[in-house]
């Protein structure tokens, strides 16, 4: 298992380029199981979790080309195409679930393992019930076996007005896909507008699927007979455009980060100007730095888009334990995503946690430590820290990192990092 090696302070300064959107890429790649034509991806961020989903893809039967160092991928459908999700593919990412209303969308059949992922919820687990009962009011049947979800349908999923109770982004990405070839009309209401859920329906209007926004959590989709070939190139990714401006903030840095729209994280953007980070925004790209001394924030309350997002809420922790004064943060959405702070206390942060609030002291020098990463936002966090501690620290169980940032090392060295992977 490889381990970061990194010294710190460091100042970072210089030019950071966002990868693609990992979290808008696997959705789309997911969806492209109900082409008949060829699908072509580009700005795909080269990182675990979409290797697992394209040998998931692989395993289903589609053919997959790459181009541009694999940043480009065409995909399409070969005569054999398979309808079982192997355990194997799915127990390390939890978006491989997508697959299944697809595959029951298309070919009225999937056996699709549950799937794996980070844990984020402590003893209640990240439940998979929102997608199946609402894929069920499509017209999805099935049975649980073995870990296997036996899924089929009678004839095409027909359209249906559901209203999720609760906001969830992957249910949402996953019926509007198992939607669009439907009969008749879908009409989702309380949905996610995360960013990334926009992708996916504007990635599908591409390819001729009839979707539209008509309230501001009301999706309604009209299914169409096929989509079309499509070419499609995936957004920056917001949240590591938001790391990357948190390890600005952190470090008294200067950073322009470019291949983002920023508005993507207005919310959290409106946070660091409070920690005084000055920026500019333009349309792709932000240019910030970092204050001298880290004002307070507050509160952070990580609720669903346009609200404070829980994938930044680790990264902000490390600059509030920095932050002069006292804050806290409430965790609405994973109500126990606080793995990191274990760690971070390792290397002097006070906080305490309570149910769902962390409280955080402030005012910390960190010192340099053993740390392990816990899941992929937890790592990047403990990466963050680190390179703004005194001394040396070790981070391990980087495989986490590797799930969602693409050449995180190498993208901070360039900018004044002191940091080396081992194995
Ligand atoms: C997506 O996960 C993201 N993953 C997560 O990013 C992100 O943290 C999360 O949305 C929230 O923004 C991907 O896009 C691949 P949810 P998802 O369904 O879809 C509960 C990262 O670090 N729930 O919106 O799994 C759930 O337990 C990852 O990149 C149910 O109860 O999140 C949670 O409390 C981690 N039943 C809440 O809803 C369900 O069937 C929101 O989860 C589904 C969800």
């Amino acid at each position: 298992m490889d381990k970061f090696v990194i010294k710190g302070p460091s100042i970072l300064k210089g030019k950071v380029l966002i990868s693609g959107s990992k979290n808008s890429a696997l959705p789309i790649l997911a969806a492209t199981l109900l082409f008949d034509k060829p699908v072509i991806i580009q700005n795909l961020p080269r990182v675990k979790d979409i290797d697992t989903m394209l040998n998931l893809l692989k395993s289903l039967g589609s053919k997959i080309e790459f181009f541009n160092n694999k940043k480009k991928v065409r995909i399409s459908k070969t005569k054999n195409p398979k309808y079982f999700a192997s355990y194997s593919l799915l127990k390390t990412m939890r978006a491989g679930i997508l697959v299944l209303g697809p595959l029951v969308a298309k070919y009225q059949k999937s056996i699709t393992s549950f799937p794996g992922g980070c844990v984020l919820n402590g003893n209640s687990g990240r439940p998979i019930d929102l997608h199946l009962s609402a894929l069920q009011k499509l017209g999805m049947k099935y049975e649980i076996k073995k870990g296997y979800i036996h899924a089929k349908s009678k004839g095409k999923l027909r359209g249906k007005s559901i209203k999720f109770p609760t906001i969830s982004v992957g249910a949402t990405q996953h019926l509007i896909m198992s939607a669009v070839l439907s009969d008749k009309k879908t009409v989702l209401s309380n949905s996610s507008i995360e960013p990334e859920v926009k992708e996916l329906t504007n990635f599908l209007n591409c390819a001729g699927a009839n979707i539209k926004w008509i309230g501001k959590r009301t999706c309604q989709i009209i299914g169409v007979k096929s989509l079309k070939e499509t070419n499609y190139t995936i957004m920056g990714d917001r949240i590591e455009a938001g790391t990357f401006c948190v390890a600005a903030t952190l470090t008294k840095g200067n950073l322009l980060i470019k291949g983002f729209n920023p508005k993507t994280i207005s919310t959290e953007l409106n946070f660091l100007k409070k920690t005084g980070a000055r920026f500019k925004i333009f349309n792709n790209e932000i240019h910030i730095k970092g204050p001298q001394k880290i004002k307070k924030i507050n509160h952070i309350i990580t609720k669903e888009y346009h609200g404070f997002s829980t994938d930044l809420q680790p990264q902000f922790m490390v600059l509030l334990c920095k932050a002069i004064g006292k804050s806290s943060i409430t965790e609405n959405i994973f109500k126990s995503r606080f793995m990191h702070v274990m760690e971070l206390q390792r290397l002097g942060a006070k906080i305490s946690v309570k149910n769902n609030k962390a409280k955080i002291e402030g005012n910390t020098s960190f010192i340099g430590a053993e740390i392990m990463s816990s899941d992929l936002r937890a790592s990047a966090a403990l990466v963050l820290a680190a390179i703004s501690a005194k001394g040396t620290s070790i981070v391990s169980r980087v495989y986490h990192c590797d799930r969602g940032y693409e050449n995180i090392e190498k993208k901070l060295k360039k900018i004044g990092a002191k940091i080396k992977r081992i194995s």
